[in-house]
């Protein structure tokens, strides 16, 4: 290169720069890089979470450089003064807001949200009259407000656009003190109280409102028109107090286009002015106890998101096939409510639906085909009505959720739900599908839950089900299935609950279970299973649940001192054939049972999988009654080893399981006395002894047991007299039959003046009971015992509501339907 065209080229590069710098805004004043540089220094940058994908922008910021450079601030170009302050998101580790902010008087922008900021906004953030934008969203509530400073900060801010304060704790009632500016106004979860000033609705320029999730807030809506009728697009109410009906008013919001109002404590029907926001794309009621019929919603020409779950509407569907141009909706979601009738059949237009949940509403006819033909369709709930007739072959193959249980469905498991590539939950239990389970269900690699139960299915459980890697729950109970259990459970599963009970299966228990690490609930009852006890299940370190009555069970249970059953809230091993020694080590082994864990308000349940919508729904065999709980209580602790042909004594170790609410040990061949240990099992309500060998006397301490509601020690050889008092004065003749030996109330027998004991009549000899084996004829038949006539009739109609079909309320009631059915026991208990 010459020298000539260097001079040049350098007196290029000259120019380019002065041109360049010449461009250039302003530097930053003096003033204002100082209070940002102060406020910079006041913290240290969490790397921990800058490193995980937070972004610090103060850490480029270099005081020999122009702060109007620096990352997440921006400059007037005119006049230099900083007008923009974006740090959100820099993980300003625990730090303050700066007073020092209030020096930055031109700021237009300042956005906080998501910094970790702690403790109270300053006062001086007031000072920034200038502000458009003002946001400062927390995920915690570290943040907070000293209440007049909100107002004086809102009174201010004259100019104000947007204003953010979602997760700040305010706490305090919301002044109206807004710019006549403002348009989007977005306040949710900041523990507002008091009742909504109803200027802040009429704020003329309002587009989006968010007030939601504050429960101490009331607000009331206008009952004529609202000044932000033209405005409003967006409004966002739900979990506040909404307390009454929807206002004709609404009408006028012919603009809105989002309306959530879920959980708000609203009533009444929908009124008609609302068909008017023909704007409307998502709307949001659920969760209120809203009524009426539903038949005008094909106004909505635009919607793509209609939910109305768990109200009271009623009426039919008929109004889905009015609009056929309705290719905006991708949810619909009715779930409980009081819907009746068929779903029409003539419905077109809803190609793009992807959630269609209608459970829990008595709707009924057939599943029409257009359902079976959306192509987008991933969620598809239809569960707890009456729909009847085949499931179709479904054209989607983007299935994710499908639910079809408590209906009349009938015929086979459709091919097509078997190669959907993204099947994580398939529900059609309790209906009367017929039919093989075929082995190509194992191909559905993403399933969580499989619940098959109660239905006409029949053939062999498939081998392959058991290498299902992602499943949780996997249930086939109350079917036909029939043959060995040759299901090979592969190492590493995630199984919580296998349900194979009321089939035909023969055979062993297959000892590839023990790979069932996570395995809760394990129930092969009412089977024709023919093993020893499978003590080895012993490894599994979560088991809540076993279940294997009415098998053919045999031998006896050996004492090992490897016993670990740890967890194990119900064991239940009622007739079969186990015999020998009741298994002492055992019940050493069951440390769950040794606690009581009375609800400190919390509860728990075994198995609970709200969140893959699933509980354990299970019948539980206390009391003589066979109880189908829709959820079942950790602290629901039960031992049931009837009907068997156990022998030698009651174990008095029996007493230290202090969490037991229900044993029954009745007909067996036990002997012995009754161990006094028992008086220590202070939840028990219900004990049952009945048809054994037992001798001596009723230990006096029993009377202690004031949880006690039905004793059954009848058909024993007991002597002596019964105890009195507390839970004893109830209990009547039946708990006492057949034992000679007893005396004293009620018994028409009197004990005599002195405390005398009568002798032992019968020595062990013929027991009738005993001789019945283990012909498992009562299983699944409620037995009474302890009652009169009148509560097992109460009892037998909530057993038949029970063990039919449950109702839709069902699901929804658990721990009330206990509580109740514990109520009215009680309470029959005392008329008697
Ligand atoms: C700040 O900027 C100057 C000039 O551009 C540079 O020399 C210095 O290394 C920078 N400091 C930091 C900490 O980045
Ligand atoms: C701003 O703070 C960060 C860390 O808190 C520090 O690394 C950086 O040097 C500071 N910048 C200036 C210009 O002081
Ligand atoms: C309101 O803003 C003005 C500047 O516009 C300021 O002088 C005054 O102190 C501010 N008031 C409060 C309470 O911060
Ligand atoms: C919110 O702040 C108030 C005081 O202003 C305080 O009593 C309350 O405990 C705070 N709530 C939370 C969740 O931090
Ligand atoms: C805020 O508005 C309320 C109600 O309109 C008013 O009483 C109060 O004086 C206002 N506060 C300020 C600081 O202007
Ligand atoms: C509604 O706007 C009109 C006209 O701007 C005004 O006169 C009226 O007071 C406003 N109503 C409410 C409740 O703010
Ligand atoms: C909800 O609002 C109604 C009337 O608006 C009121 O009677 C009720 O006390 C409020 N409930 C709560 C929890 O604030
Ligand atoms: C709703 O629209 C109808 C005409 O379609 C009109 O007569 C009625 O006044 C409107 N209602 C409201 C509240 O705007
Ligand atoms: C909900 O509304 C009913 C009346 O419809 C009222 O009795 C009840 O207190 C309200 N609940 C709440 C939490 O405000
Ligand atoms: C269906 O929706 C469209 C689009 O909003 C609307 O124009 C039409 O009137 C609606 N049809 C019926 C029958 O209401
Ligand atoms: C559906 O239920 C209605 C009553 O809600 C009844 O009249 C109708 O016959 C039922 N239809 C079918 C197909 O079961
Ligand atoms: C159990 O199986 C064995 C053979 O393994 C057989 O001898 C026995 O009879 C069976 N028991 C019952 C009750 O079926």
């Amino acid at each position: 290169m010459g020298i000539g065209k260097l001079a040049l080229f350098l007196l290029y590069a000259f120019l380019c720069q002065l041109v360049f710098s010449s461009s250039l805004p302003h530097l930053c004043p003096n003033d204002q890089a100082l209070a940002l540089l102060q406020f910079n220094n006041t913290f240290t940058i969490n790397l921990d979470a800058s490193s995980s994908g937070y972004y610090p922008k103060r850490v480029k910021w270099n005081r020999s450089t122009d702060c109007c450079s620096w990352d997440g601030v921006k400059c007037d170009e005119t006049t230099g003064q900083v007008i923009e302050l974006d740090l959100s998101s820099s993980q300003l580790l625990g730090s303050h807001i700066s007073p020092k902010f209030g020096e930055l008087s031109s700021l237009t922008h300042l956005d906080l949200s998501y910094s970790s900021f702690t403790g109270i906004i300053p006062a001086e953030i007031s000072r920034l009259s200038k502000l458009h934008v003002l946001s400062i969203e927390s995920d915690s509530y570290d943040l907070r407000f000293v209440p007049h400073n909100l107002e004086l900060l809102l009174k201010n801010l004259t100019q104000l656009r947007e204003l953010d304060f979602e997760g700040v704790n305010i706490s305090s009632t919301i002044p109206l003190n807004f710019s006549s500016y403002l348009t989007n106004l977005h306040l949710r979860d900041t523990h507002l109280y008091g009742t909504l000033p109803e200027g802040v609705l009429h704020l003329s320029n309002l587009e989006a409102l968010d007030l939601a999730s504050n429960p101490q807030l009331t607000v009331r809506f206008p009952t004529t028109k609202w000044n932000s009728s033209a405005s409003l697009m967006r409004l966002y109410l739900s979990g506040v107090n909404a307390t009454g009906r929807i206002p004709e008013s609404f009408g006028h919001l012919t603009s809105l286009r989002i309306l959530v109002l879920f959980s708000c404590n609203l009533s009444g029907s929908i009124p008609k002015p609302l068909w008017n926001l023909t704007n409307i794309e998502k709307l949001d009621l659920d969760d209120n106890h809203l009524e009426g019929p539903i038949s005008d919603f094909f106004r909505f020409g635009k919607i793509s998101w209609l939910s109305l779950r768990n109200n009271n509407f009623n009426g039919q569907l008929e109004f889905l096939s009015f609009n056929k141009s309705w290719t905006q909706l991708e949810m619909l979601d009715f779930s409980s409510n009081s819907l009746t009738g068929p779903i029409p059949s003539n419905v077109s237009g809803l190609q793009n639906l992807q959630s269609l949940l209608l459970s829990s509403n008595h709707l009924n006819g057939t599943i029409p085909s257009w359902i079976f033909s959306l192509p987008l369709l991933g969620e598809l709930d239809l569960s707890d009505n009456h729909f009847s007739g085949n499931i179709q072959e479904f054209k989607s193959k983007t299935l994710h959720r499908v639910s079809l249980k408590q209906n009349q469905l009938e015929g086979p498991i459709p091919k097509s739900l078997l190669n959907q590539r993204d099947l994580y939950i398939l529900r059609l239990s309790h209906n009367n599908l017929s039919g093989q389970i075929s082995s190509t269900i194992c191909d559905l690699k993403t399933l969580e839950v499989l619940d098959l139960g109660s239905n006409n299915l029949e053939g062999a459980i498939p081998i392959c089900l058991g290498e299902m890697s992602e499943l949780w729950v996997l249930d086939v109970s109350n079917n036909s299935l029939s043959g060995t259990i040759n299901t090979n459970f592969s190492i590493g599963n995630h199984l919580m609950v296998i349900k194979f009970d009321r089939n035909k299966l023969e055979g062993k228990v297959p000892q590839s279970l023990i790979n069932c690490k996570s395995l809760e609930v394990l129930d092969l009852g009412n089977n024709e299973l023919n093993d020893t006890f499978p003590k080895w299940l012993r490894a599994l370190p979560n088991l809540k649940i076993l279940r294997l009555r009415s098998n053919k069970f045999f031998g006896p249970i050996k004492d090992s001192s490897t016993y670990k059953f740890a967890q194990i809230r119900i064991i239940d091993l009622s007739s079969n054939g186990f015999s020998g020694d009741l298994p002492l080590r055992l019940f050493e082994y069951f440390e769950a049972m040794k606690i009581i864990s009375e609800s400190s308000g919390t509860r728990e349940y075994v198995a609970d999988m709200n969140y893959v919508y699933y509980t354990n729904s299970f019948i539980v065999t206390t009391k003589g009654l066979d109880l189908e709980l829709p959820r079942v209580l950790t602290t629901n602790i039960i031992i049931d080893l009837s009907r068997n042909r156990f022998e030698g004594n009651i174990p008095s170790i029996i007493g230290d399981l202090v969490g037991l609410r229900t044993l029954n040990l009745s007909h067996n061949r036990l002997e012995g006395h009754i161990p006094a240990s028992l008086h220590q099992l202070s939840v028990l309500e219900s004990l049952d002894l009945s048809s054994n060998k037992i001798s001596g006397e009723i230990p006096q301490q029993l009377a202690s047991l004031t949880s006690l509601e039905v004793l059954n020690l009848s058909h024993n050889h007991l002597v002596g007299c019964i105890p009195r008092g507390k839970q004893f004065d109830t209990f009547e003749n039946s708990s006492y039959l057949g034992n000679d030996g007893l005396c004293g109330l009620p018994l028409s027998k009197d004990c005599g003046g002195d405390e005398g004991v009568p002798q032992a009549t019968t020595p062990y000899g013929l027991d009738q009971e005993e001789e019945e084996g283990d012909s498992s004829i009562i299983s699944w038949q409620a037995v009474f015992m302890g009652y009169g006539c009148g509560l097992v009739i109460g009892l037998s109609i909530i057993y038949i509501m029970l063990s039919t079909q449950y109702p839709a309320w069902f699901s929804r009631m658990d721990v009330q339907l206990e509580h109740k059915i514990l109520t009215r026991m009680k309470k029959h208990k005392k008329r008697h």
